[in-house]
């Protein structure tokens, strides 16, 4: 009895042992704070049984805090929005080259580094909406038009510091030089009702009550809006029209929410795994309509689907990261604060 008592013993700590030593975990450090990114680890977890560490916090926090770490990081991926951003972090060298068949056929090639350090799941439109009874001036159909003489006490923006205009202008002067991007900035500045205050719903806010006649906002915005209940959001979706601009060139600016591979991942093989999880059409609709999103692999559902489907900008999002510099210098040359 008493040696059968400490065989069980024995193999019970055996096994507690040995699962210790083999949970697989992936580390996730996350820009991304939406309740329906928790089914999508949950789902990983149930399918694979490696767990996930979710570690959240705002992008330049994690971003520090990983080259902190240094090599003794426990972080596998860092996932953070806007392609400025995912340049930011190659900047700071925290990510490694995964070469992963099963991301680059499923993810389009302008959506992510073109040497693998990071790829693209989901994807923002950044469009212009304008004030639906003042209509949109006729000669108002690219985001060139918004400098337009017709647009004189009209525009309302947000600050050129914000990553969604720095990656606009990015991809500004990319399509038209650097010299044209300055003239453009110029005009629109001339056009400005106020000067930059506010994120991309007080924006659409400010349209929609008429206080300004047009502005620029990124698609989730306008997705949120139209999927709320609540009265004064009804009534500023309402008050609202949107344009694709550059339907007949090279097609509207779209950025993306991505993630990739750090430098020092102590769980490589689970990371690029969850990361391929993360590309599989089931996953892509949830992760995308968590925030309103475009999907990378698959066509949009939720509110933004309403909006119609629109030609995209192919320019390699990793641009918006290389000319930041150039577009932080054009802004300010051209006093768009
Ligand atoms: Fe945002």
């Amino acid at each position: 009895m008493k040696r059968v008592f400490i065989i069980v013993l024995v193999t019970a700590s055996f096994f507690a042992s040995s699962l210790a030593v083999s949970e697989e975990v992936v580390n996730l450090y996350s820009a991304r704070h939406y309740d329906t990114d928790d089914s999508l680890y949950s789902e990983f977890e149930k399918n694979t049984g490696i767990k996930v560490n979710l570690i959240e916090g705002g992008s330049d926090g994690l971003i520090e805090r990983i080259v902190n770490e240094g090599k003794y990081s426990p972080a596998d991926i860092l996932i953070t929005v806007d392609a400025g951003r995912l340049w930011k972090a190659v900047e700071k060298d925290v990510f490694q080259r995964i070469a992963s068949d099963v991301l680059e056929k499923r993810i389009p090639a302008n959506l992510r580094h073109p040497d693998g350090l990071w790829f693209g799941l989901s994807k923002r439109g950044r469009i212009i909406a304008y004030n639906k009874k003042r209509g949109l001036p006729e000669d108002v159909r690219n985001y060139e038009d918004l400098s337009n003489d017709s647009l004189k006490g009209q525009v309302c923006m947000r600050s050129s510091s914000n990553i969604y205009n720095l990656s606009l202008m990015a991809s500004l002067i990319e399509a038209n030089s650097n010299d044209n991007a300055e003239a453009w900035a110029r005009g629109v500045v001339s056009n400005f009702v106020r000067s930059p205050q506010g994120n991309d719903t007080a924006q659409l806010r400010a349209v929609s009550s008429g206080e300004c006649g047009i502005t620029v906002a990124n698609t989730y915005y306008i997705g949120r809006l139209m999927g709320s209940d609540k009265d004064a959001d009804k009534e500023t979706i309402n008050g609202l029209g949107f344009l694709f601009p550059n339907q007949d060139g090279r097609g509207s600016h779209v950025n993306i929410s991505g993630g990739g591979v750090t430098k020092y991942a102590p769980n490589k093989d689970n990371a690029v795994r969850f990361m391929e999880y993360l590309t599989e059409e089931s996953s892509q609709r949830i992760f995308s309509e968590g925030n309103n999103e475009y999907p990378v692999v698959g066509s949009a559902s939720g509110p933004v689907a309403s909006l119609g489907s629109f030609k995209e900008d192919t320019v390699n999002a990793s641009l918006f990261g290389e000319r930041q510099r150039e577009a932080v210098m054009v802004y300010d040359r051209a006093g768009w604060r």
